[in-house]
């Protein structure tokens, strides 16, 4: 930090590329990928458009949220999988839904430090690969099996199982210390919050008819790249299957809750789907955007992460990052031309957009005098949000930057704000500008 507050002024981290496949429910065209697979075509496929000879990447960093119990390392394999030279040094990290809001954060401060030059930032899920895991004693039996001397012992292990130690265990989207799931814990925010069925509707009706108009535009055509899809490759993805033109409140209206099945307000349409899909991003100092004649789509000015107990409300953590991450960039939300708000469910863009204009909650929850503001609805999520556009969670943080990047330069405008809310309760803010 400056000493005003102001960021210093050292290297300027630039956004000068990036791109994503289609964002697809899961089960559908993309059933047949892994994370990693995905990965590949994203990174591989942005690479060649960037016009950067891969000899120029100095560094990966990648993520994905669902792990895989056959590829440890994705951000190596992102290196290893395309046309990158093996010395580009690469890792892996995980910030749940914020996971590539992390990676580009991690990419633009090694390239602030100096220490990377050209850099690759991005994540990919599968959620239609989560993995099935045995049960402890049908891992433990076969463990010992593989160590067992003869018939006899074999025999003996063998013995121990029961019928129900074949049951294979579904991953859950449970938070450890709750053992709530996230839509559970959403719920609990409608309910204190005192978000109603028809505002969640509205907003996820927003959502569909922006990303809908977005596409018939011909906005993300330059940002989506076309998938074949496996395993006969005679069709090909070319568009996000979650969004629909036609969700009206009315229709929304008509669907069950699905988490509190009897008082509920959350449903289909109202919660961002499981999702497969990848984005990328390429990073690089100012300087060296500068030679080698590339334009920035924009910078990372400023970020902040902020957590709070996952007992409390879950998917607050936007309301506490936002406040830090503009106050690190020197601006306020009124400077910002676009807000672009990860839409995990409805009520928590409603639940956090109520706390960022709450009095009360600036100076008692924060120790500030006066709140954030309200959030003007035409520079929020203009291009839709992840209920449309579908979350494929380590893919979602550089689907927004890149999004709000490209939409920032259509308006001609300077700022933009993005946050996150992530598992854990975490929050991410991301301060971006253009020039
Ligand atoms: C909410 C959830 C359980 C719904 O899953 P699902 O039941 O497989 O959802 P579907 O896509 O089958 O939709 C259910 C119904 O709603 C309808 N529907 C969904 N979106 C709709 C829309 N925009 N307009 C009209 N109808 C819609 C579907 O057509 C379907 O109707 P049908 O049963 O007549 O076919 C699932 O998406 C989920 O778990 N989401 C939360 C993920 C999460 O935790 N995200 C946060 C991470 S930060």
């Amino acid at each position: 930090m400056g000493m005003n507050g102001s960021p210093p002024r050292g290297r300027r981290a630039a956004v000068v590329a990036g791109l994503r496949t289609p964002f697809v429910k899961a089960g559908t065209d993309f059933k047949d990928l892994s994370a990693v697979d995905l990965g590949a075509l994203v990174v591989n496929e942005l690479v060649v458009r960037s016009g950067v000879a891969p000899k120029e990447f100095d560094s990966v960093v990648f993520g994905q949220v669902i792990p895989s119990t056959t590829v440890t390392l994705i951000g190596r394999e992102m290196v290893l999988r395309t046309q990158l030279p093996r010395s580009v040094q690469a890792h892996t990290v995980s910030r749940a839904c914020a996971t590539s809001i992390q990676t580009t954060t991690d990419a633009a401060d090694q390239i602030q430090l100096g220490h990377s030059d050209v850099a690759i930032s991005g994540g990919a899920e599968a959620t239609s690969d989560a993995p099935i895991f045995a049960s402890r004693s049908l891992a433990h039996a076969l463990v010992d099996l593989s160590r067992a001397k003869s018939l006899s012992d074999r025999a003996r292990i063998l013995s121990r199982l029961r019928p129900r130690d074949f049951t294979p265990v579904p991953p859950a989207l449970k938070e450890p210390t709750t053992g709530l799931t996230m839509g559970e814990s959403a719920e609990i925010m409608a309910q204190k919050n005192g978000i109603s069925r028809e505002a969640q509707d509205e907003l996820a009706a927003k959502s569909h008819a922006r990303a809908s108009a977005a596409w018939a535009a011909g906005h993300f055509d330059a940002e989506v790249m076309h998938v074949a899809v496996p395993p006969r490759y005679e069709r090909t993805s070319t568009k996000d299957n979650v969004v629909r033109g036609d969700t009206t409140v009315q229709a929304l209206a008509q669907l069950k809750p699905v988490f509190d099945r009897k008082y509920g307000t959350i449903t289909a349409g109202n919660a961002s789907p499981l999702t497969d899909g990848a984005a990328a991003l390429v990073l690089m100092s100012e300087e060296k955007a500068r030679s080698l004649g590339m334009a920035p789509l924009g910078f990372v000015r400023a970020y902040a992460y902020a957590a709070l107990d996952p007992k409390d409300q879950l998917l607050q953590g936007p309301a506490y990052a936002a406040p830090v991450a503009l106050d690190r960039a020197g601006l306020t939300l009124a400077d910002m031309d676009l807000v672009d708000m990860h839409e995990a469910f409805a009520v928590q863009v409603l639940s956090n957009l109520q706390l960022f204009a709450s009095k009360s909650f600036a100076e008692k929850e924060l120790g500030r005098p006066a709140p954030l503001g309200e959030v003007n609805p035409s520079k929020l999520n203009v291009n839709g949000g992840s209920i449309a556009l579908g979350h494929p969670f380590a893919a979602t943080g550089a689907r927004m930057i890149l999004q709000t990047l490209r939409e920032l330069g259509r308006r001609k405008g300077q700022y933009a704000l993005l946050t996150v809310c992530a598992a854990g309760a975490l929050g991410a803010a991301l301060v971006l500008e253009r020039e």
